[in-house]
């Protein structure tokens, strides 16, 4: 008889894989319009600059690139992103961003540092799968907080925060994942006020804020000096150059920072030196500010070919977010519609989008649902809808 091994360890439990990548897995298969996915899209990967960014630092630097390196990241990628943070209106030091793999691994290692099992914390619902999965793993108690068309209420927020004492508040204040929506600036200056004033932290997450193709530019929470010692800012590189270089960061304040780097140091050691020497390389050669203006001239008249196109596609009673950025729309169908349902008959007719109810953390809706406008081209966008409204219509 061979002894069982022990179990997989208890923090575990109860936190399944995402729904959305399983999906996604589903819905890849060949003539399939796919509104489903939350990736960049990839013909408008600068794939020549980077790899000639990647050519330079191998050639010229080998000894140092494929070597290990400090956790904190590579100076000089460092200071290109505090430089650009800076200019975009947050005044930011070298020395105040870690280097991640992707934000993902910023919500994990915020997690490791802040959240003890059995710890609350507040989430937007709906809200960004893959950072319930980091807090549930954590051990939290993952609770949501009151939202509206808007994002979070602060009222609704300070009474939740007196209730149930969390530890921190995560949030996505620009073009949100999933509902596009954006935390307008008197709301960010309350949630900043409530933070400081009921000792909260917040982790702002922040991956599509220059993905903007209406309106101006809000400031992100981390600005408001009532929650400067209290804010920490997720950024990341994967939808403004390309996700598989899993590079992010996180701008943290002072006083968690060395835990957050001991929290690295013990996950992966360091990101990978020579993605970071390419990117670093990349930025300093590159015009991003013209990049991302490519982007957002293709991503545009993709938002606003999906907008035009809802009207006519969606029933009567329907509600969808308009957002003025970012990658998705989120959409709420008449009451007693369940989107499951809907995307089985979408996919006979060769078309996918993601079922809402995954993304509540407490309650779920089953008559939501997310659309991404980001890789479809505007003619699959049309034809898309067209076949969105086939599927409603039976
Ligand atoms: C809100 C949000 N946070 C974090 C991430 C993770 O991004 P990264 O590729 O930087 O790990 C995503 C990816 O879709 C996201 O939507």
């Amino acid at each position: 008889m061979v002894a069982p091994v022990p179990p997989p360890a208890s923090r575990l439990a109860g936190v399944g894989s995402s729904p959305v990548r399983e999906l996604l897995a589903l819905v890849s298969r060949p003539g399939v319009i796919s509104f489903a996915g939350g990736l960049p899209a990839p013909e408008l990967f600068d794939h020549e600059g980077l790899r000639a960014a990647f050519d330079r630092v191998v050639a010229g630097e080998p000894r140092r690139v494929l070597q290990y390196s400090p956790t904190e990241g590579d100076p000089h990628l460092r200071r290109l992103l505090a430089e650009r943070r800076t200019r975009l209106g947050l005044p930011t030091g070298d020395t105040d961003l870690l280097i991640t793999s992707g934000s993902q691994q910023g919500l994990s290692l915020v997690a490791t540092v802040l959240v003890e099992p059995g710890d609350t914390v507040l989430v937007e619902e709906p809200g960004y799968l893959a950072a319930l999965q980091c807090f549930a793993i954590a051990g939290a108690r993952v609770v949501a907080a009151p939202t509206d068309d808007h994002g979070i209420l602060p009222d609704a927020l300070a009474d939740a925060v007196r209730r149930e004492r969390p530890k921190l508040l995560y949030l996505v204040p620009t073009f949100q994942n999933p509902t596009g929506r954006t935390l307008p600036d008197d709301r960010r200056d309350a949630v900043a006020r409530v933070a400081a004033d009921e000792g909260l932290w917040i982790v702002e997450d922040d991956p599509y804020s220059e993905l903007r193709y209406r309106g101006e530019p809000v400031a992100p929470i981390a600005a408001r000096p009532e929650a400067a010692d209290r804010t920490i800012l997720l950024g990341s590189l994967s939808k403004i150059m390309a996700p598989g270089l899993r590079l992010g960061w996180l701008r943290a304040p002072e006083s968690v920072r060395r835990q957050l780097v001991i929290a690295k140091q013990a996950t992966d050691l360091h990101t990978s030196t020579v993605t970071q020497a390419a990117a670093a390389a990349y930025l300093a050669e590159t015009d991003l500010d013209a990049h991302l203006d490519r982007l957002r001239a293709a991503y545009r008249p993709r938002r606003d070919a999906m907008l035009a196109a809802l009207p006519a596609t969606l029933p009567e009673g329907s509600r969808w977010s308009e957002p003025e950025g970012g990658m998705f729309v989120w959409a709420r169908l008449p009451d007693g519609t369940d989107t499951a349902d809907l995307l089985r008959r979408a996919l006979d007719h060769d078309v996918a989008f993601v079922p809402g109810a995954p993304f509540y953390a407490e309650h779920p809706d089953p008559a939501t649902l997310r659309l991404s406008f980001a890789t479809p081209t505007v003619e699959e966008i049309t034809k898309g809808m067209h076949r969105l409204t086939a599927a409603l219509a039976e």
